[in-house]
Parts: structure tokens; sequence; C-alpha cells
């Protein structure tokens, strides 16, 4: 009896989800969400993390490196916009496990979800910090360098040492800044967002066309210094695999278009167009700026901090190295803000399922009605990582943690192709099932390209997730009640569908 009331409350739900996302369809076209894509992807990647792949892990190689990392995203996204098509209510990897695999694997996504978000934005905020120094340095000020930065680093050669920093303030500034905002309620424009993106666009551009002038060919030889490999590295991974798992985080935020699902005009076709539309602009943009940055001066010259602008400050073009920081920083502020905003959005998910605390994820402010506990909690995580933990470490976390979801993602189109062959899928992955192998065999080769100091980091937060998910989740779960329900939705047909 108590499962039958749960169900038929489940089923509510999702019908409310279902009328939500109908009125609020003609909101944002193909164009709309493409550029919400492109607002979430480029950012700290692109100008700041190619800095140190270039410069320590590929060389000039990394122009192959953002190749093979697209071709890692590309396949995941076609992954990704099939679930999308299917499931326009709510997207995210969470949602498609928690309806196809069950509520552990759910968890385990959801958990790994943290990384993607709340990890990834104490990386972008190291990384506006970067450019946010850069900048004033270039206008005469000279910011103090212990508060720039972390108290710690690891790296291979050195092992644990202490820098002498103290905390890197900008960091923290950006962080509750942007916390304060979101806790408010700025309501997330698509017009506010495309100046943004226009911004960013131009700027790469920009790099791209004037950075071509001062490409000298030469700098492009040796192609690859560090060598091609990188996977399954004993010490320091180096090389061009090495160089694409770095930065495989210019490619992160692709996904968040699927979260905009419930606002698209036409969600089974235009969801599906913004993740693969914004994911491929991105991929020939980066291989572009890659060719550029390294052509402009030797990969061992290259700044590890901000790369982008400092290549033209090295070439003397003074103007262009302050146009290029101000981009950043707008690029990345843009970045930052979806990433802090999608974070609450996931664990609000999970508190719905039971499987967080409601009371706290769940609670949505009176007067400003965003899920304002959870966002100041998400926004002092952000500011303690990224005040003291440093930008390698994080990004490399990112990094691993996300591809194990895409790996997830790949893996459960298999499943359900399998399991729910006959549910409808408005979008089709295109070569079942070579293409979700591809994308699970490339994933895995990045994730093996990360050195496996962060497997075990990847290992620490899993288990962590795991005792939580024991202690908690387990016990309070809805899932076990209304999953059944939940997957039936995916065998109906068409019309039962719509009908609901
Ligand atoms: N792709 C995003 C960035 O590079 C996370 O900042």
């Amino acid at each position: 009896m108590a499962n039958q009331l749960f169900r038929t409350k489940s089923l509510e739900v999702l019908l409310e989800e279902m009328k939500g996302e109908q009125r609020l369809r003609r909101v944002l076209g193909p164009v709309a969400l493409t550029s919400l894509g492109i607002g979430c992807i480029i950012g700290t990647g692109i100008f700041v993390l190619t800095g140190v792949a270039a410069h320590d892990k590929a060389g000039p190689a990394l122009m192959l490196s953002f190749v093979v990392s697209g071709a890692a995203c590309i396949f995941a996204a076609l992954c990704y916009a099939e679930f999308a098509s299917m499931v326009p209510v709510a997207g995210s990897a969470y949602t498609y496990a928690y309806a196809t695999m069950g509520e552990l694997m759910a968890w385990i996504i959801g958990w790994d979800l943290v990384l993607e978000y709340a990890v990834a934005s104490a990386t972008v905020a190291h990384g506006w910090s970067a450019y946010f120094r850069d900048f004033i340095g270039l206008m005469g000020i000279q910011f103090p360098a212990q508060w720039a930065g972390g108290p710690f680093d690891i790296t291979h050669d050195k092992g644990f040492f202490w820098t002498g920093q103290y905390f890197d303030v900008p960091a923290v500034i950006i962080a509750a800044i942007i916390t304060v905002v979101l806790v408010i309620g700025i309501k997330e424009s698509a017009g506010f967002n495309a100046g943004m993106v226009i911004v960013k666009v131009l700027i790469v551009l920009f790099v791209i066309v004037v950075g071509a002038f001062y490409v000298n060919p030469e700098n492009w030889r040796p192609f690859a210094p560090f060598g091609y490999g990188g996977l399954f590295a004993s010490g320091e991974p180096r090389g061009m695999l090495a160089g694409a798992a770095v930065v495989f985080f210019a490619y992160i935020g692709f996904d968040s278009v699927s979260t905009h699902a419930e606002e698209a005009r036409n969600p089974q076709r235009d969801v599906p167009i913004g993740i693969l539309v914004s994911l491929a602009i991105c991929t020939l943009l980066y291989i572009a700026v890659a060719a550029v940055v390294t052509g402009m001066i030797p990969y061992d010259m290259i700044d590890i901090h901000s790369p982008v602008s400092n290549a033209f400050i090295q070439k003397g073009v003074t103007y262009a190295g302050i146009l290029v920081s101000v981009g950043a920083i707008v690029g990345i502020t843009s970045v930052l803000l979806v990433l802090m905003l999608s974070q609450p959005r996931v664990m609000l998910a999970m508190a719905r399922d039971g499987l967080l605390p409601r009371s706290f994820f769940g609670a949505v402010h009176d007067k400003f009605r965003t899920p304002w506990k959870s966002t100041i909690l998400t926004g002092v995580f952000v500011a303690f990582a990224g005040a003291l933990v440093p930008l390698h470490i994080l990004a490399d976390l990112v990094n691993i943690g996300t591809l194990l979801a895409f790996v997830l993602v790949c893996a459960s189109v298999l499943i359900m192709r399998k399991t729910h062959p006959k549910a409808e899928r408005p979008f089709k992955v295109p070569l079942v099932p070579l293409v979700p192998i591809l994308g699970i065999v490339f994933c895995l080769v990045l994730m093996g390209s990360l050195g496996w100091e962060n497997w075990m980091r990847l290992g620490v937060w899993l288990a962590i997730g795991l005792i939580i998910y024991l202690l908690y989740g387990r016990g309070h779960s809805l899932m076990n009640t209304i999953r059944e329900e939940k997957t039936a939705l995916y065998d109906r047909q068409p019309s039962t569908y719509d009908k609901l």
C-alpha cells in the first residue's frame, strides 16, 4: 500500500515536470541552446591549461591532443544526445542513470557530477585568478605573490612541499561574488549568456586571426618533444596523450545543454543539436588556438598561468594581451556562473529522490526562490578548494571523474538498447555499438593517461561517496519504490508518452 502511494506520487511528479516542460518549451531554440553550451565550455581549459599542457606535456603536438580529446567528447556527446532526446524532462547523467541503471549507479554518477561541477568550479576560480592577476599586472599593479596561490603542492619531481604562499585571494573573491549572485537569483538569461558568448568567441577568433600573423612554423619543430604517449606512465605522464588528458577539461560543459531541456522549444531535436554543434565549434576553435599559440612561441617558453595573453605579450603586442585578458576574465566568469548554478540543481534532484537530505539540499529561499543552502555550501566548497588546492590537482581530479561519468553514459546507451529496444529515440546514436564502444575506449585511454595518483584520488572520492550512500542514501531513497515506473516510461509508445 505504501509502495503504491509512492508510485502514484512519483508519476504525479513526472506529470508536473512534463507540464512544466511544455510550458517552457517555446523559450530556447537551437541557436540559444548552442550558445548556452559554448558559454559553459570555453574557459579555464583553453585560456589556462593549454599552458601546462603545451609546456610540460605535449609541446606543439597539443593540436593533436585537442583532436583526441575532442573525439572522446564527440562520442560521449552523441550518447548524451540520445539520452537527452529520450528524457527531455530533466537532463543530466544522474537522471539518465537513475532511470536506467538503478540507484547505486545513479548515486555514483551524481557523486561524480560533484567533481564535474563543484571541483571544476574551484579549478575555474583558480583560472580566473590567474587572468585577473595577469590583467592588473598589465595595468602596472603587482598582486602580492603570497596571496595568489595555495600553501602546498604535490609534483612528481618534488613530492609534497610547501609553497610559501597562503591562499588564492582572487579565487575566493570570485567564488563569493558568484555565490551571492546565485543566491539572490539572477534569472539565468539566455540573452545575457549570448552576450558573454559573443565576447568569448570573438576573443578566441581574434587570437586565431591576429596570432596567425606571428606564427613561425619553426616553433612547431620538434612537433612532439615528449612523444605521443602518456598512457600508463609510471612517473609523470608526458606526451600527446598526457596532453589530451589535461586539455579534456577545456571540453567539459557541453553536457550542461541537457540541463536546459525543459526550456527547449523542441527538446528532442534541439538539445542534441545544441550539444553536438557547441562541441563541434569548440573543437575547431581549440585546435586552431593550439596551433597558433604553439606556433607563436617555442613550447618551452609558453607561460603556464596565462598562456594565451602572454603569447601576445612576449611578441610585444601589448594591446592584444590586454584584450585577451579581459576576454578570458569574461569568458571564465560565465563558465563559473553556469557550473556553480548546475551543482545545486543536481543536488536538488538527488535530494528529491531521497539520496541527500531534503531539508538542506531541497530548501528553496522564501524570497529569492533559489536553492540557497546548497548554493552557499557549493560556494564555500569552491572558495576553500580554489584557495588552497593547486590548480593541476583539481583539474586532473575533475577530468578523471568526468571521464568516468562519460564512460558510464556510453555504457548505459548500450544497456538501454538491449533492455529497452522499443523505446522512442528521437535522436539515435549512429553505428551502435561502435560509437559508444569508441567513446568508452577513448575515455578510458584518457583516464589511463592521467597518472596513477589520480586513480587513487578518484578511488578515495568514490569510497567517500559510497560511505555516504550506505549511511544515508540507501535508507532514505525513494527510488526503490519508484524506479519501475520511471523505467517503464521509456517503453511506452510516443502517443502514451505525449499524453503523460
Ligand atoms: N570547459 C570549462 C573550462 O574550460 C570547464 O573552463
